[in-house]
């Protein structure tokens, strides 16, 4: 999708008063700012770390649901399954190619992630320990994403931005086909409702998780709304989330495991909206800082995906050698 001699590196400028002013009125323009452009350092290196984290949580993300795929209960349920993995590993592309842009290389943002200075998506650290899991995980976790991600379809930064759109029509496929195998087993026997419920009381809180810390802890949001990264906060968008999640787990006739989940009529400006119970952010803080239960498990799967992949890199390095000389030698004859 992009080239990687688009080295974003080169753009660099001095950061004066004037510079960072002059590019901000860029964005308060809605300009989208595109590889080539000078940019702050301090922008670039945010993007860095959220796009790469954003491609490392899509191709993490395959590990939970990849498991399942033999495991599906019909041909359908399996052909579905597995096109929502084979996504996922488009959707990492997608944005490993729009964080190259950067000048960044896809070498050292699996090196960052390998060696524990990149994070991946706290969601994928919880074990997939039934098929009920598998609809939970497309229901709830993809609508989390689509939530969060709509608004990144408008990032300022215009690789990122058009990659977001086409994956954001993709995980609403995603998350109907999740949403689809929950009525299914919400409709069907008391033991696969059982299953059903056991799913939403485990993903429930790590989905609200997914949003981010509260507002209050959040390091980033601030500038990252400035520079029109993010366009709304962390609770916003969990609010958001659990406004219409709700609704639907009603619709499924499930309980939503949150004891103090109540609506306030009061809330958004008189709309109403569910106030919810305190989420463990200390469950949060050791899953994010590499102690979730799955986290060994992720991290042992990329790399040995990492290092069986080595010849195949090599191969194709050595195959771009020979053929940028073959190139170098028919220019020489010719001229
Ligand atoms: N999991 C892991 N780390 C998280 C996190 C989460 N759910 N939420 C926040 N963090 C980390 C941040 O990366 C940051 O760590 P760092 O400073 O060491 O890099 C720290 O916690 C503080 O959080 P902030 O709120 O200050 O961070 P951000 O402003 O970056 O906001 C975010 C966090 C909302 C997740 C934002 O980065 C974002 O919108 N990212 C893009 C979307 C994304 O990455 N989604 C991941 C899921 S992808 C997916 O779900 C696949 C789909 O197929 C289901």
């Amino acid at each position: 999708m992009y080239s990687q001699a688009l080295d974003g590196k080169v753009a660099v400028k001095s950061e004066s008063m004037d510079f960072l002013e002059e590019f901000q009125k860029r964005i308060d323009a809605e300009e989208k700012i595109e590889p080539m452009d000078a940019m702050p350092a301090g922008y670039r290196k945010t993007l860095v770390r959220q796009i790469s984290q954003h491609a490392h949580s899509e191709i993490v993300g395959m590990l939970p649901e990849g498991n399942w795929i033999t495991r599906a209960p019909s041909l359908r349920r399996k052909i579905a399954l597995l096109a929502k993995v084979q996504d996922e590993c488009g959707h990492g592309l997608y944005l490993y190619a729009a964080a190259e842009t950067l000048g960044v290389s896809r070498e050292e943002m699996t090196e960052d992630l390998l060696e524990g200075r990149a994070k991946y998506s706290s969601i994928f650290n919880y074990p997939t320990l039934s098929w009920a899991d598998i609809g939970a995980i497309g229901w709830l976790v993809d609508s989390a994403a689509i939530m969060n991600q709509i608004p990144l379809c408008r990032c300022s930064y215009g690789p990122y931005a058009r990659a977001m759109v086409r994956i954001c029509k993709e995980e609403s496929f995603h998350q109907r086909q999740g949403f689809e195998i929950m009525l299914a087993l919400c409709r069907g026997t008391d033991r696969q409702r059982e299953m059903a419920q056991d799913a939403l009381n485990r993903w429930w809180w790590p989905s609200l998780m997914m949003f981010g810390p509260p507002d209050s802890e959040s390091r980033h949001s601030d500038q990252s709304m400035t520079w029109k990264i993010k366009r709304f906060s962390n609770d916003s968008l969990r609010r958001k989330f659990i406004d219409a999640t709700v609704k639907q787990a009603e619709f499924l006739g499930l309980d939503v495991p949150d004891p103090d989940l109540k609506w306030d009529p009061d809330l958004n400006g008189g709309e109403g909206g569910f106030r919810h119970g305190a989420i463990d952010w200390e469950e949060f803080r050791r899953v994010i800082s590499g102690f979730g239960p799955m986290a060994k498990e992720r991290l042992a799967a990329r790399r040995k995906a990492w290092e069986d992949g080595a010849w195949v890199r090599e191969a194709a390095r050595a195959h771009a050698a020979k053929t940028r000389s073959a190139n170098r030698r028919d220019s020489a004859v010719s001229s």
